[in-house]
């Protein structure tokens, strides 16, 4: 009756649900020092519309280009926008995209390029920026995990064109789901105006509060439920149960929540849930600053066994990251599965980001193409995820760690050794 959540996600109290205070879009505005477009149902939604936006001021190119290691419903929200989707591999062991086959990929059908920074870690976006450009493709950053990250102290979403955010359960702050963008140039701002004005989507104010709507009730429902249940016993029922049932069944993909509907609702949300986002927000800096503390001291103790076969994605230089969980890359994926295979049910917030490489989703494979994108396939079989939530206490993660270490070869042994040693 004990399941830890598979990332840090900022818990309510029950004053957030009476607030009266600053809006969401200022709060965000003030802890970003941007101005945030529109907070939408959805972090998809926010990128559709950031689609939709690029596709009027661009309407002959037709294309965007999305990494071979990312959320399935990005692939979605461009196939709602109607879009050609291109994947482009990323750099071995790596959250960045290869700017090699970038180069070779973008071209004047190229509408936007779609890096995400994955896991809380900012991507590396100087290339990509410089390549996207000179091809007159736009950058949109996929912020959606990574809410408080920063490259050079300024929020990511800022070194592109548009950035999106998620606020679904399961990010750091999160009115259930939802999710809103950012654009630093003004003209940018004006642009998304436009599209969400022709969407009807930025009518705010009491006489278009949708809080009352049967979605917003039904969200806000399901946020109580959150404020209720997010600890471990909780869990243990709203996820825990699932993730066990789906396994057991062999559906890796549903047991990760990798499956979504076709369909992308892009719709406002109501001012009451936006209201209990706004409150929540006050504790974030200092949420973020305890997550980091605990990623950067739980990294740090793993990479003792850098030697050993084992890497943790750390954040590049002149970044810093949100730290919702640690991502472990396994010498190979036979190691990988061991270890899942020792602690995916315990739970203990360990699991895997995504099932796949992008278009390793049988369920994606009328949307995107069949390209071979062999580091992300890589990256997707070898990584596990540790939740960095502050319920994973410093006993849980030591009996992470002691499941793992048998597995790891030592050192100058091969891989294929270790799991001789392990398996007896
Ligand atoms: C990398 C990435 N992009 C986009 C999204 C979409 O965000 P949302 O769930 O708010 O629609 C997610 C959601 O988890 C994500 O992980």
């Amino acid at each position: 009756m004990r399941e830890l959540p598979p990332t840090a996600g900022m818990p309510l109290v029950w004053s957030d649900f009476f607030h009266a205070g600053e809006r969401l879009e200022d709060g965000l505005s003030r802890f970003l020092s941007i101005p945030i477009s529109a907070v939408l149902s959805s972090g998809t939604a926010s990128l559709v519309v950031a689609l939709e936006t690029l596709k009027r001021l661009h309407p002959e190119r037709k294309q965007v280009i999305i990494p071979g290691y990312t959320c399935p419903l990005v692939a979605l929200a461009a196939a709602q926008a109607g879009l050609k989707i291109i994947v482009c591999d990323l750099l071995p062991d790596s959250i960045d995209l290869d700017p090699n086959q970038l180069r070779s990929l973008l071209n004047k059908e190229t509408l936007a390029v779609i890096p995400a920074h994955l896991g809380g870690l900012p991507c590396d976006l100087t290339t990509v920026v410089k390549l996207a450009r000179a091809n007159g493709a736009k950058v949109i950053e996929d912020c959606a995990q990574a809410l408080g990250a920063t490259i050079k102290g300024r929020s990511i979403g800022l070194a592109g064109d548009i950035g999106i955010f998620s606020l679904t359960v399961g990010k750091g702050l999160s009115i259930y789901e939802g999710g809103f963008i950012i654009a630093r140039e003004e003209r940018m701002r004006a642009a998304l105006y436009e599209t969400l004005e022709s969407m009807n989507l930025h009518a705010t104010g009491a006489q278009y509060d949708y809080s009352f709507s049967t979605e917003e009730l039904n969200m806000l429902g399901h946020l109580i439920g959150y404020r209720m249940l997010y600890n471990p016993a909780g869990l243990s029922i709203v996820y825990g149960d699932n993730l066990k049932k789906e396994l057991k069944a062999g559906n890796v993909e549903a047991a990760i929540g990798d499956v979504f509907s076709r369909e992308i609702a892009v719709r406002p949300v109501g001012e009451l849930r936006k209201n209990i986002g706004a409150s929540a927000l006050k504790r974030l800096p200092q949420f973020l600053a305890d997550n980091r503390a605990r990623g950067l001291a739980r990294a740090q103790k793993l990479s003792a066994y850098a030697e050993r076969g084992l890497k943790i994605l750390q954040p590049q230089q002149n970044t810093d990251g949100t730290w919702p969980f640690l991502m472990l890359l396994f010498e190979d994926e036979a190691t990988c599965n061991q270890a899942l295979d020792r602690l995916w049910t315990r739970g203990l917030g360990v699991t895997r980001l995504f099932a796949s490489q992008i278009n390793g989703y049988s369920y994606l494979a009328d949307i995107l193409p069949d390209n071979p994108v062999p580091n992300a396939a890589s990256f997707a079989r070898r990584c596990l995820t540790i939740s960095n939530s502050v319920m994973v206490q410093d006993r849980d993660f030591d009996k992470i760690l002691s499941a793992i270490e048998p597995l790891l070869k030592t050192v100058g042994q091969k891989q294929g050794d270790a799991d001789l040693v392990s398996r007896t």
